[in-house]
């Protein structure tokens, strides 16, 4: 079963209109849409925003639902000079920029009394990924690489640089590393696709909004080409 958590309302309801949808349950203030997607046994769900929803989704999507494939997508800030508005980002791994526990000798981002730093998505899904996007939005560029979440909406500069030279990532958002956590501790495989909506800096907020449909869209189309090969 391959549980898709989407951030974004109109994502998950463009993915539920081409779903012949099974059952619709709610929990944990959460509607899980269960039925079979482009051929595969699916549940689709918008988690809320912020790495502790995300953790519940993804957790609710391993007991009750058996998923054993976990696809995160949404949007997120860039990190890198060359990845620009509207492209999109495949998870090598994820990590918590706002974890912080170097008082007792662990590297910043690592959660206390874990043996990861970060952690690993599933490389078949990533190789997966990759080519369904070139398939599905040649229009785009696609990169591989490291997802950094937090529970901060990054739009300063300073706080951008201060991740980037803490972590190397590709873009930052606020879900990845939940759902990596998650994965990690079920031992089910993950990924994380993101559409770049913004560049993290001061330009953030004015970029946002005007990305975000065409995002959507691109996403969709990236989830409608994966799902049959995985
Ligand atoms: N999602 C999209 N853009 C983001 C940003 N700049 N910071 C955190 N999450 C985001």
């Amino acid at each position: 079963m391959i549980g898709i958590i989407g951030a974004m309302e109109e994502e998950v309801a463009a993915l539920k209109e081409v779903m012949e949808v099974q059952e619709t349950v709610e929990q944990a203030s959460m509607v899980f849409c269960r039925g079979i997607l482009c051929g595969k046994e699916a549940v689709v769900v918008r988690s809320g925003i912020g790495k502790v929803n995300a953790g519940i989704c993804a957790q609710i999507l391993v007991d009750r639902f058996h998923a054993d494939v976990l696809i995160n997508t949404g949007i997120a800030g860039s990190l890198d000079a060359r990845i620009d508005i509207g492209d999109m980002v495949i998870s090598t791994d994820a990590l918590h920029h706002d974890m912080d526990a170097t008082q007792f000798g662990y590297p910043v981002g690592q959660v206390p009394r874990m043996e990861v730093l970060s952690f690993a998505a599933d490389k078949e899904l990533v190789k997966k990924a990759v080519e369904a996007n070139e398939k599905a939005n040649p229009d785009i560029h696609t990169f591989t690489g490291r997802v950094a979440s937090g529970d901060q909406f990054i739009a300063s500069k300073e706080v951008k640089e201060n991740i980037v030279k803490n972590f190397q990532p590709l873009c930052v958002e606020m879900e990845g590393a939940g759902i990596a956590q998650a994965a990690y501790l079920n031992k089910v495989s993950y990924v994380i696709i993101r559409a770049i909506s913004d560049k993290a800096d001061n330009s953030a907020t004015m970029d946002y909004p005007a990305f975000e449909r065409q995002a959507i869209a691109h996403s969709v189309r990236l989830v409608k080409e994966l799902l049959p090969v995985i």
